[in-house]
């Protein structure tokens, strides 16, 4: 039997809930879909933290270097100061793992409300490819005369043409797969310097798929054509911040932070590639079973996507979207269910051999370009 080794770290908040439902998921898709999964617990987070002092650790990451996949619920917590959790330890996995590639589809799905007047799931069926360990996340910059009026801060962003072209290349393999659309996403008439290395590694990567068209847009201009024209878009790449703060946008039009879903890819084979909601530990409502949970649940799938399982990912998608739209609201005391209960109900559907969601299923892309059973995804400077 097919066995996949997932470590799960469930973290803080809203963390521990949306993870449990996503592993009743996960356990039902097991059943319905024929495979196996040996799953290890990993305790890190606030609590963790403020016991042991540790984030990310040499061990840890060794352990988890054993694993096929890591899920992840959230981080952060009040107790601890903003950004401690959150840079020690999610920005260094996604570094020492090499997840270069932060894919995060923006997919309305039928039945789901958006604030969008007027849009339609046709037209909202894009995905976003964020760079993922570079930019302005590296963390680095200096402040001098801190504290004083004749305070300086210098915050860098490092831009490095492998880096680019990595998440480059696999944009123009998913665009091939996709709609055959890339648009780079970035702010180059003012960030010349990176704007220029962005565009040059587009121009001379693009050069090699003459199949698919390539637009630019400026990060300002993407604000208002994503929520009023999204059919505009099919793969965006763009540079890590600016993809942090798009993708909040467009979790937004597809029905709100609960129902958004990410994969953080590592491209090469290296390290597991790690699966998280985009919704961050919401301690305000932590533990009261108002957070909804099909972000998580739906990142779960990615990850079975990118293991090989693609019928289950489908499968989990599917029913999914069927609970999802019939949930009167989207996330607190008006959704009807708790957050277990929305994860039992899906849990019920997997096996229901509901059909495929419409439209183009991230499910389907991430079978195709990534994991140990996909096609595989180019190193930089090889043609695909
Ligand atoms: C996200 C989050 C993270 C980020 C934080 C929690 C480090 O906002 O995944 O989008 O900025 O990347
Ligand atoms: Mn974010």
């Amino acid at each position: 039997m097919r066995n996949h080794r997932i470590a799960v770290v469930p973290g803080d908040g809203i963390g521990p809930e949306v993870i449990d439902a996503s592993l009743e998921v996960l356990a039902a898709a097991e059943s319905a879909f024929g495979f196996s999964t040996r799953l290890t617990r990993i305790e890190a987070g606030a609590r963790h933290y403020l016991r042991t002092g540790e984030l990310w650790t040499a061990e840890l990451e060794e352990q988890l270097r054993g694993h096929d996949a890591v899920l992840f619920g959230a981080m952060g917590d009040p107790a601890v100061k903003p950004g401690i959790l959150e840079r020690g330890f999610i920005l260094a996995m996604r570094k020492a793992f090499q997840q270069a590639v932060n894919l995060r589809p923006v997919k309305l799905y039928e039945g789901v409300a958006t604030p969008i007047a007027g849009l339609t799931p046709e037209r909202c069926d894009l995905v976003i490819v964020r760079e993922n360990t570079e930019g302005a996340y590296v963390g680095r910059g200096s402040t001098v005369h801190a504290g004083t009026p004749h305070a300086v801060a210098v915050q860098e962003s490092v831009n490095t043409r492998p880096g680019i072209e990595r998440v480059v290349e696999y944009s123009f393999r998913l665009a091939q797969q996709r709609r055959k659309k890339l648009t780079l996403c970035h702010k180059k008439n003012i960030l010349i310097e990176a704007g220029n290395l962005w565009q040059d590694t587009v121009d001379e990567v693009g050069a090699r798929y003459p199949d698919v068209e390539v637009d630019y847009v400026h990060v300002d201009a993407m604000c208002f054509h994503l929520p009023v024209a999204p059919e505009r878009f099919d793969v965006v790449v763009t540079d890590n911040l600016f993809g942090d703060i798009i993708t909040d946008l467009g979790a937004v039009i597809q029905g709100g932070m609960g129902v958004a879903a990410s994969a953080n890819l590592n491209l090469d084979g290296s390290a597991p590639s790690m699966f998280e909601a985009i919704h961050g530990s919401a301690p305000d409502i932590a533990g009261r079973g108002w957070a909804n949970p099909v972000g998580a649940v739906l990142s779960t799938a990615m990850c079975l996507a990118s293991l090989g399982e693609r019928e289950a990912a489908l499968a989990i998608e599917a029913a999914a979207v069927q609970v999802l739209a019939a949930l009167p609201e989207l996330s607190g005391p008006g959704m009807g269910l708790d957050t277990a209960g929305v994860g039992k109900e899906i849990a019920s559907l997997v096996g229901a051999g509901l059909p495929q969601v419409a439209g183009r299923s991230v499910m389907e892309d991430l079978a195709g370009t990534s994991g140990k059973h996909g096609a595989g995804v180019s190193t930089p400077g090889k043609s695909a």
